[in-house]
């Protein structure tokens, strides 16, 4: 069974659709993240399973229980849902200590002094703060703040961890550092975790499955290998990453293989499908700056298919590898590669199986 299920959500604020007709589920233990640019309809999401927001349309269950049902009016109070939950801005509760930041959703359910004491300081071991106990928010820094707001979810057990960009006020270094320990302590956990970002970089290394979202419509449900390589359209292709697009036209299709134009410059591109494509259909082709290789014109190696000739218009040294901007007979390709190439002629060679077919 699993842990989520929310099902044909639709929310309208005014004349905007926020929601529309988004559906997912997500395992027990899973991290699930929801990825897309602002005002995409991520929070809106996560606030309608925390039962802070209340949809138009639609159904949430977790773990077997219905927490919201349109058609049946049935709305479960939010506190009555036992989710923890870290927002954007992680507010602590600045005149509380940490211990007692952690210590009142516990005293709000009544529990006793002592059990209070062991529970808390359970959870602060579990979220490094140990040591902090006695602090202010105020004498912490942003990494540690941000874990007391994680302590202050965790603190009653509860079933799922709902995240809303939570690592977006912390520095650079620190919001990498940040998605590891998350990471380990779900995974520890064993908890079920929806995770929300616009940030592709956090998603696809944090995730166990990423849906993307565009003006309030699923566009891609996957691992993040999946909407990595084989991006279902345009827009997950472009926002998971850099990439190359070509669009041309069948030519021919034999054994999971079309054969393209795309232009002058692009003649006989062999890209690898998973279904049959007709002869004279338009597409467009997706490819990764990292899958492309880039050789001097003059090398010996890639003589034969999916090779083309380009000019080097521009490289950029970045540490790990060098970008290229290429001019491919009026076609413009961006390639990463580790190795330096001295040449201004080159030909540059694409995978058939790096190519992604999008709509
Ligand atoms: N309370 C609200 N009143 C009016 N419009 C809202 C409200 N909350 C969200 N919206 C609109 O709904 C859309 C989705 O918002 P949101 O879910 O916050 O996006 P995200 O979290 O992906 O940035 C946006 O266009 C936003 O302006
Ligand atoms: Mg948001």
């Amino acid at each position: 069974m699993p842990e989520i299920d929310v099902a044909l959500l639709g929310k309208t604020f005014g004349e905007q659709r926020a929601l529309d007709d988004v559906s997912f589920t997500v395992g027990d233990g899973e991290l699930f993240t929801l990825l897309g640019p602002s005002g995409c309809g991520k929070s809106t999401t996560l606030m309608s399973i925390a039962g802070f927001q209340t949809p138009d349309e639609g159904r949430i269950a977790v773990g077997g229980e219905q927490f919201f049902d349109a058609s049946r009016r049935l709305n479960v109070a939010a506190e009555r849902r036992n989710l923890g939950i870290v927002f954007q801005s992680y507010a602590v509760w600045p005149h509380m200590t940490v211990f007692d930041n952690l210590a009142f959703p516990l005293k709000v359910r009544k529990l006793s002094r002592k059990d209070v004491g062991t529970r808390v300081r359970e959870v602060l071991e579990l979220v490094d703060l140990a040591p902090y106990e006695q602090r202010y928010p105020h004498q912490l820094s942003g990494g540690q703040q941000q874990r007391v707001a994680l302590g202050r979810a965790l603190v009653y057990s509860p079933s799922v961890l709902l995240l809303d960009e939570p690592f977006s006020n912390l520095d650079a270094k620190l919001r990498e550092r940040a998605r590891s320990w998350v990471k380990d302590l779900q995974h520890t956990l064993g908890l079920t975790t929806i995770f929300v970002t616009h940030d592709q970089d956090e998603a696809l290394s944090m995730s166990d499955r990423v849906l993307v979202m565009n003006g309030g419509v699923v566009q891609q449900v996957g691992t993040p290998e999946d909407v990595y390589r084989r991006p279902v359209n345009r827009f997950v292709a472009e926002f998971v990453g850099r990439v190359n697009l070509i669009t041309g036209m069948v030519a021919r299709y034999e054994n999971s293989t079309a054969i393209v134009d795309a232009g002058e410059a692009v003649r006989g591109l062999r890209v690898h499908v998973e279904h049959t494509l007709l002869p004279h259909a338009s597409l467009t082709v997706a490819v990764r700056p990292e899958s492309l290789v880039v050789e001097p014109a003059n090398a010996a190696t890639y003589n034969g298919t999916n090779t083309i000739s380009a000019r080097v218009t521009s490289i950029a040294f970045l540490g790990d590898h060098y970008q290229y901007e290429l001019d491919a007979g009026g076609l413009a390709l961006t390639a990463q590669s580790p190795k330096q190439v001295d040449s201004a002629d080159v030909k540059v060679h694409i995978p058939p199986d790096a190519c992604a077919v999008v709509e």
